[in-house]
């Protein structure tokens, strides 16, 4: 990091470290990071605190075929795990039950403040999507949900290609977790990672 980034780094820090013994001594509950969250009727309730959480990587521009349709604009998709899963899987390199992904797509922009080449994430939010480990409630463990809000969702149908593709390529537990660096390099130390 660049001593004037670490500058401003600290500067942003300092008032949430004067801040917490405040919290603290007013007993205020941390805030909420468990995942796994589902209503009554069995539908998943998003997450709002998802931002908080363990953020394992970035895609630009990801394609699955050779020729994808152009665009005409980048997109970046973010990734987000909860935190508690994420402490379970750098024990055992498996992504345990309740653990919930978010893959939050952002638009990128080239032209923008100094920035002249190269993309930044501008403000906007695609899509939210999240794949949920859960195997008592789902065939094959693990759920997928297109997110809106904070409406709670309908799981995606078991013939939904986000299960056939996830299944057949992702080389964790069916998530993608051989583009995610730090949480891969877990992964083939427990030599839990497959080879795709
Ligand atoms: C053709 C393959 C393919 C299909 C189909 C697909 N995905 Fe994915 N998905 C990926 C790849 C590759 C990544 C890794 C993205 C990255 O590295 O940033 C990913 C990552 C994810 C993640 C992050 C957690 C994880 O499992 O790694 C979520 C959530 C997700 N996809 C949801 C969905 C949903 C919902 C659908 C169906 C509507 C879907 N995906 C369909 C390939 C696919």
């Amino acid at each position: 990091m660049r001593p004037d980034r670490m500058l401003l780094t600290l500067a942003r820090r300092v008032p949430t470290l004067l801040a917490l013994p405040v919290l603290a001594a007013l007993g205020a509950a941390a805030p909420p990071t468990d995942a796994g969250r589902f209503a009554a009727d069995g539908r998943f309730l998003p997450p709002a605190d998802y931002r908080e959480w363990v953020f394992l990587s970035s895609g630009l521009d990801m394609a699955y075929t050779d020729n994808p349709a152009a665009t005409g604009h980048a997109v970046f998709d973010n990734v987000f795990v909860d935190p508690a899963s994420w402490a379970a899987f750098k024990a055992s390199g498996h992504w345990p039950d309740g653990t919930v992904f978010i893959l939050e797509n952002r638009l990128g922009a080239s032209q923008g403040s100094i920035n002249r080449q190269g993309h930044f994430q501008s403000g906007e939010v695609l899509g939210l999507e999240a794949h949920v480990r859960d195997t008592a409630r789902f065939k094959g463990g693990w759920g997928f949900y297109a997110l809106h809000g904070d409406q709670p969702a309908e799981v995606i149908p078991r013939t939904a290609t986000c299960y056939a593709c996830h299944e057949a390529h992702g080389a964790v537990d069916t998530t993608f977790t051989q583009f995610y660096p730090v949480a891969r390099a877990v992964a083939a130390r427990a030599g839990t990672l497959l080879d795709r």
